[in-house]
């Protein structure tokens, strides 16, 4: 049995992590995520239609459903805050039960415009990796991208996803057919990852 000491497993370096709530600002921010079409065609396959509140809503009570459904904020500003501005939503897809065997979930992602391109995304991702590996238990963790998705697909690699399949003409978009592309990474290449990276698995950050 190995000694563990109290630490904070909702933050990583720069992020914070908390739960949906039932709150207008909540919902504001969920639909702000949403309505952004570019993002929506890069992360869904879903027709591209604009959103309507009704929809977000949805979604915003998928997320609740899911293994782990959180918003990505920064670090609170004041001793009164619970978390500071949110930047995005993250989510480990929950199977059905009868599954449970197999310990393997789907993550999505999603940053707000003006935050893409600052590492919070990829901090966020390595962040979910140690909380499904470390907390919930898993094997092996999946994420998917469009074949024109370039720069998250470089990004899944960077954080030591593997591609695993490539679904030919998977999506229909804007006039032509893309290929969807399944990335995965087990524990173990997980946990080899973290050791030559000289990080500590008993804590997040
Ligand atoms: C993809 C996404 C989650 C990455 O998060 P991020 O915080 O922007 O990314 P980071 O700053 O951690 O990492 C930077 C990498 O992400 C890529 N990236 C940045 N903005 C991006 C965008 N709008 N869409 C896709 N990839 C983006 C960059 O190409 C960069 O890789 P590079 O340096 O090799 O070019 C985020 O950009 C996003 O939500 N995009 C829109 C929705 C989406 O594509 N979701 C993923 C579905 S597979």
């Amino acid at each position: 049995m190995s000694t563990i000491k109290p630490f904070d497993p909702f933050r990583s370096n720069r992020l914070v992590y908390r739960a949906v709530n039932d709150s207008p600002g909540d919902e504001a921010f969920v639909h702000a995520i949403q309505r952004d079409a570019e993002a929506q065609s890069g992360s869904s396959y879903g027709l591209l239609r604009p959103e309507s509140m009704q929809a977000s809503k949805e979604f915003k009570e998928h997320l609740g459903k899911s293994l782990l459904g959180v918003i990505i904020c920064l670090p609170p500003t004041s001793e009164t805050e619970v978390a500071g501005e949110p930047v995005g939503i993250l989510c480990l897809k929950a199977n059905p039960p009868s599954w449970a065997a197999h310990r393997w979930t789907d993550i999505s992602i999603d940053i707000l415009k003006q935050h893409q391109g600052k590492g919070y995304g990829g901090e966020a991702i390595r962040w979910s990796l140690w909380w499904a590996f470390q907390m919930a238990g898993l094997h092996r963790v999946q994420i998917q991208a469009f074949s024109f998705n370039t720069g998250a697909m470089r990004l899944y690699e960077r954080l030591g996803f593997k591609e695993e399949g490539r679904i030919r003409d998977h999506m229909w978009f804007s006039g032509s057919w893309h290929d969807g592309l399944i990335y995965g990474i087990l524990e173990d290449e997980w946990r080899e990852g973290q050791r030559l990276a000289g990080r500590d698995l008993t804590s997040c950050v």
